[in-house]
């Protein structure tokens, strides 16, 4: 039986984005852009990704940053690569699935693919 139920709320993007990051910290390919290169203050940086999701998927507008800069600033420390965009898209897109399925679910890992590919091309172009 099938139970899993969509994106609803910002619970649901908590626990989303909680779960990513979980995995992205332990994640052998990309993880030391988080916790070396960057290291990322997850007390800061999560309600960030609550709220730069919650602005995507119900459009309550409590996103002001400029994530192509910060990725700019991370890519000057220690260069990434295509190979570490697609990671990341397919570390998200597992994490959705394994969590929530229904339109939003969809929407979500269309928006992430979307914008991986923009600020791909915009870090490693310049
Ligand atoms: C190789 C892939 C990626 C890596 C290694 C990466 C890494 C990082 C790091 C290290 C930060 C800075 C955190 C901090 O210093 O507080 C950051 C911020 C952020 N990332 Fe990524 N990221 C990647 C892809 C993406 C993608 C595909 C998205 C969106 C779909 C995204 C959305 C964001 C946002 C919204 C921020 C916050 C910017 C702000 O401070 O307003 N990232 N990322």
């Amino acid at each position: 039986m099938n139970n899993k139920t969509d994106i609803a709320n910002r619970d649901d993007i908590i626990l989303l984005v909680n779960t990513f990051y979980d995995k992205i910290k332990k994640d052998d390919v990309i993880g030391h852009f988080f916790t070396d290169v960057a290291k990322v203050d997850w007390n800061k940086h999560l309600p960030i990704m609550y709220n730069f999701w919650e602005n995507i998927l119900f459009y309550t507008g409590n996103y002001s940053g400029n994530p192509m800069q910060a990725h700019k600033k991370v890519h000057n420390l220690s260069p990434m690569n295509q190979k570490d965009f697609n990671h990341w898209v397919k570390v998200f897109t597992k994490t959705v699935d394994e969590l929530f399925e229904g339109k939003k679910a969809e929407e979500i890992k269309e928006r992430a693919t979307n914008i991986a590919q923009v600020m791909m091309f915009k870090t490693l172009s310049h």
